[in-house]
């Protein structure tokens, strides 16, 4: 098999792991999967990883985000979008430049675009190694403990929490939207309510048969009722989301 397929192999049958085996992975190969992120296409590299080892912090970082339904993860590294080193950089270019004024909005879909795409490249990269990954979004919703924790300085914001090491399960892939419903072609299709309502149906019905929700969470519902309930406006969820918005704000990213 030529290299080019067995790179598409692998990012087509990659998938989130979530059972890791208590294995370390050495720093050298720590190092290259930063590298592979550093490689996607960026304008500003506006991003910072914070590689946690000291065993005090993990441990406070486990806390705040309660993620017990990931296990023994070798390395857990906090994805962060960095405007505090671009800001420095503009600085040193430029004494009138873009976010010296908390006006704009451009550098900052930058740079969490730019955070993702490097990301992606690192998953990508542990992948290819043997390695397994999974992405939390508990370090954004617990941003402001995150970065007291990792003293994280006003523009730097805590995107992602990427856990890397060796697999210990192997989960079916999860479902995707049909290709034709995410390619569109020359102008954008709407979809239709039959669609959404069959994806809906059929992608719920593919996690349950997994058991997904009773193997990571002891959850014991359908898959379509917990999504329900975790997109619902409630006041717990809106004071969730007022406390990231300050803290964005005050990091000065403009969302
Ligand atoms: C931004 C982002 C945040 C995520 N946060 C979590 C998380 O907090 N917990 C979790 O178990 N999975 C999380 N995931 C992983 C998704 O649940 C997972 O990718 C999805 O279920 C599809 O499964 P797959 O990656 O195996 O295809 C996150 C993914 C993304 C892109």
């Amino acid at each position: 098999m030529s290299a080019a397929r067995s790179l598409l192999n692998i990012i087509y049958n990659r998938r989130t792991i979530r059972k890791f085996k208590p294995v370390d992975v050495p720093e050298e190969i720590v190092n290259m999967i930063v590298e592979a992120g550093q490689r996607a296409p960026s304008y500003n590299q506006a991003y910072s990883f914070i590689l946690v080892s000291d065993r005090e912090k993990r441990k406070a970082l486990e806390e705040i985000c309660d993620a017990k339904y990931v296990s023994n993860a070798s390395v857990i590294i906090v994805v962060c979008s960095d405007l505090n080193r671009v800001k420095k950089m503009f600085d040193y270019l430029s004494n009138n430049h873009v976010l010296m004024y908390d006006e704009y909005p451009v550098e900052t879909i930058y740079s969490i675009f730019e955070t993702g795409l490097a990301t992606q490249n690192m998953i990508i990269a542990a992948e290819v190694l043997g390695f397994g990954t999974a992405l939390l979004d508990c370090a954004l919703f617990e941003a402001e403990r995150v970065a007291a924790l990792l003293e994280l300085p006003k523009g730097v914001v805590p995107i992602g929490l990427l856990c890397i090491g060796e697999k210990d399960e192997l989960p079916p892939k999860r479902p995707r939207w049909p290709l034709h419903m995410v390619l569109h072609k020359n102008k954008y299709r709407e979809p239709n309510p039959y669609e959404v309502a069959n994806y809906v149906e059929e992608s719920s019905e593919m996690y349950d048969q997994e058991g997904y929700l009773m193997k990571y969470g002891g959850i014991p519902m359908k898959y379509k009722d917990y999504l329900a309930a975790k997109i619902e406006r409630t006041k717990e969820l809106e004071r969730k989301y007022e406390k990231l918005s300050k803290f964005l704000k005050k990091a000065g990213f403009r969302i």
